[in-house]
């Protein structure tokens, strides 16, 4: 092996090709090109093992991104979606907080309030997100409704402070349910919250228009009793 990394690291095109500028056209040019048709059923497959790497980042977010992908079914079906439609807002949910894989733990199961430098670091995760699946072709929605997670409709959110009128409804959904979702988990500051304590948190953020309230009220009637 060291010889043969001597060869090829004996030309000047090696070394120009590891820097920042040009490696992602090198290692372009060595992928190998070929491409599978596979469905989102099976594409689901994949990203709910990711998930639970996903998921095991933090001891406090165990469940967080099954439990998310659960509860985006259940609306999913609620609302009539299409299969196809359905297992994108489900791949969505299983790799919303992918991003989140770049932030330290220290961090992200700090128990102290955060510093402005250290939230600013969490902020980055749903950029990271966005960077990760955009990249790969027929996931355009699915970037959209992963990545949109942390924005709100007053345009009080992040990573890019989006109005109304830039997050369609599925990207609302995943906002509304991630809040849900995360409300009735632990978390290092707190204990987990119940359905109508996270409900009144969600109805207060309707009213402040950070939130789509018809989705609250769906989510309302849909999870005060059912426990998933
Ligand atoms: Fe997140």
């Amino acid at each position: 092996m060291v010889e043969a990394f001597l060869r090829v690291a004996s030309h000047t095109s090696f070394w120009i090709d590891l820097k920042d500028n040009f490696i992602a056209v090198a290692l372009q040019k060595v992928q190998p090109k070929y491409s599978v048709d596979i469905s989102f059923e099976q594409i689901r497959s994949i990203t709910q093992v990711l998930s639970r790497i996903i998921d095991s980042k933090s001891q406090y977010t165990q469940q967080h991104s099954k439990e998310l992908s659960e509860k985006v079914d259940v609306m999913a079906r609620f609302y009539d979606y299409s299969d196809e439609e359905r297992f994108k807002l489900i791949i969505a949910a299983d790799l919303h907080d992918l991003g989140k894989l770049a932030v330290p733990n220290d961090i992200l199961d700090s128990t102290g309030s955060l510093s402005e430098e250290e939230f600013s670091v969490i902020k980055e995760h749903t950029y990271y997100t966005r960077i990760a699946l955009e990249q790969i072709t027929g996931f355009e929605d699915i970037a959209e409704w992963a990545a949109n997670h942390h924005e709100k409709l007053n345009g009080l959110g992040y990573p890019f402070g989006k109005s109304h009128k830039q997050l369609d409804f599925n990207s609302r959904l995943m906002g509304c349910l991630d809040i849900y979702q995360a409300l009735t988990e632990e978390r290092p500051y707190r204990r987990s919250l119940s359905h109508t304590e996270a409900m009144d948190i969600l109805n207060d953020m309707c009213k402040n228009g950070f939130v789509d309230s018809n989705i609250c009220k769906d989510i309302d009637v849909f999870f005060s009793n059912v426990h998933i």
